[in-house]
């Protein structure tokens, strides 16, 4: 049964066709991957379905509700949260307000709330904490709650930018390239990460250009070429594909 499916969702920049006619299904509970050479409309595909980007064309229905215009804190409510390809840390505060700071989309805590109802609101903001910690735990990062992010070695921010996004409690988790930038071992973290992610019942989507992580982790995996669906498959049958191999030939020559 899918979660998430795209039907023929499309969307250009001027002369661009970042994503063109993108139709594809994210099945609860799998990791999926996507890979696709520079360019190749990955990340454009996230933004639509996050509600950054209105598609020109298209339907992106999840848990059988059309969310194809809604707005960015809508599709957060209803379950769906992302990290960025860019590190996006506050990095002169906690890492638990951090998390804090991700899960404003779940507390809605009004104004007057605030003034008129102050034990529920404080109520919230301690399941808030005790469900922070529970994310760091799953992350191994608990030892760190207090510490400014700043302080955290790279590869663990990225850890807790991943606990951040966790935070809304989606059911759906999309992950744009979150090991850029790490070494090995700290790519070896992240995949047991998001394995017990996973195993916490998370549905995973993982836009990746390390093939290595990309293969190990994901159970399928979607390959995009110039904004169109060229090829999906298990990671072994794309990974021996020649068509694919091809598309990358190009990149690994400008490296
Ligand atoms: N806001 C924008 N305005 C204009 N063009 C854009 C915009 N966002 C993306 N594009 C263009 O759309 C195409 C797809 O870009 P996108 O960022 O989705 O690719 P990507 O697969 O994520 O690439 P990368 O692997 O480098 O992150 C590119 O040609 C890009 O220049
Ligand atoms: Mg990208």
């Amino acid at each position: 049964m899918f979660l998430l499916e795209t039907r023929q969702l499309m969307k250009h920049f001027g002369g661009i066709m970042a994503v063109n006619e993108i139709s594809l299904s994210i099945e609860k509970g799998e990791i999926l991957g996507m890979i696709g050479p520079n360019g190749s409309g990955k990340s454009t595909f996230v933004n639509l379905l996050t509600g950054i980007y209105t598609p020109d064309k298209g339907q992106t229905i999840f848990k059988n509700q059309d969310i194809t215009t809604l707005p960015v804190h809508r599709i957060t409510e209803i379950g769906i949260a992302r990290t960025f390809q860019n590190l996006r840390v506050f990095q002169n505060i906690s890492v638990m307000t951090n998390i804090l700071i991700g899960r404003h989309a779940q507390i809605h805590n009004s104004l007057w709330e605030v003034y008129l109802r102050p034990l529920s609101a404080w109520k919230r903001e301690k399941a808030a904490r005790e469900k922070a910690l529970e994310f760091l735990e799953l992350a191994h990062l608990t030892d760190r709650r207090d510490e400014l992010a700043k302080n955290l070695p790279y590869g663990e921010q990225r850890l807790l930018e991943i606990c951040r996004a966790l935070a809304s409690e989606p059911e759906l988790l999309l992950l744009d390239e979150p090991c850029a930038g790490m070494n090995p071992v700290e790519m070896d973290t992240l995949a047991e990460f998001i394995q017990r992610i996973k195993a916490s019942g998370t549905t995973i989507f993982i836009i990746e250009h390390n093939m290595r992580f990309i293969m190990a982790v994901a159970e399928r995996i979607v390959v995009l070429n110039m904004g169109k669906k060229f090829k999906e498959g298990s990671p072994l049958e794309i990974q021996s594909d020649r068509g694919v191999q091809s598309i990358y030939l190009g990149e690994e020559e400008d490296v």
